[in-house]
């Protein structure tokens, strides 16, 4: 094949400011190769590398993703943001594993700013390895816009993942290999199974705001006699309305496995009454 012809893939590397940023200007400054479409973006430290950068840059039709950091215990903030990095992407694997997604195409180092030619080695080496796999879904065999569909519905769960891997996701353990045995695809596929939604039954909301006030990433649209209703798109599941809903009123239910019923209209949500009389207009 000609070079022209060649498939050159989309990579995003994002480097921490300290020690890989540094081993990538030593790489340049060194005049060693690598290839010119991993694009760097450099950020303070590789903690700062979230979930949904990575599947926002698969869904915007990235082949792969880099992240890279300090070597372990010479992050220069404290805690150690590179423990928050190696968890994250551990997780962030299966996650792409179970959305069909080859996991190889995520790769997470430590460079230091003296390691010029490490860092040139492994932009080469992952180069590489991406072109053999082709562009996101050959290798899977999946349909870009199914593969964007899967990873769009995926990443609307990426808070929820947050909160119930938050103590893996904080994790510092120096012994690195226990972090590739720390999430396994079983618990992946159980908790997307197992992911709840919440719904306010417009029969039995009394409108009166105390889930709205309590709700952390103000996801509930509430408003005075007006059936509150929760916005899926912000809500972060967890499950803050359903503990705050008064037992008396048990408005806010807990779905699984099943789609959330549609909003009621603005124009029928008025709630005529107080009390157990109340109802909806
Ligand atoms: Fe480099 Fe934290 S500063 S990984």
């Amino acid at each position: 094949m000609s070079s022209e012809g060649k498939f050159k893939p989309k990579m995003i590397g994002i480097i921490c400011n300290w020690c890989c940023y540094g081993g990538a200007d030593l790489c340049g400054v060194s005049r060693f190769q690598y290839p010119a479409y991993i694009r760097l973006v450099r950020v303070m430290c590789s903690g700062r590398v979230d979930l949904k950068h990575i599947f926002l840059a698969f869904s915007n039709g990235a082949d792969a993703m880099f992240v890279g950091g300090c070597h372990i215990n010479d992050c220069h903030y404290n805690p150690e943001g590179n423990y928050d990095a190696l968890s994250m992407v551990n997780l962030c694997k299966k996650l792409l594993e179970h959305v069909g997604i080859n996991p190889k195409r995520l790769r997470l180092e430590w460079v230091s700013a003296g390691e010029g030619i490490r860092f040139a080695n492994i932009m080469n080496e992952f180069g590489r390895e991406i072109e053999e796999l082709g562009p996101l879904g050959k290798s899977e065999g999946i349909d870009p816009s199914e593969l964007k569909s899967r990873l769009e519905s995926v990443g609307k769960l990426i808070p929820y993942f947050k909160l119930t891997k938050m103590k893996e996701l904080a994790l510092h353990d120096s012994d690195q290999e226990m972090y590739t045995r720390l999430y396994t695809s079983e618990e992946v596929d159980r908790l997307i199974r197992e992911a709840p939604s919440y719904y306010i039954d417009p029969e039995k909301c009394q409108a009166c705001t105390t889930c709205a006030g309590k709700c952390p990433v103000e996801a509930i649209i509430s408003a005075k006699r007006q059936v509150h209703i929760i916005d899926q798109e912000k809500c972060i599941r967890c499950g803050t309305c359903y503990e705050a809903c008064p037992p008396k009123f048990r408005a806010v239910t807990k779905i699984i496995g099943e789609p959330v019923p549609p909003p009621l209209p603005e124009d029928q949500r008025t709630i005529v009454g107080k009390g157990k009389e109340g109802g909806v207009a």
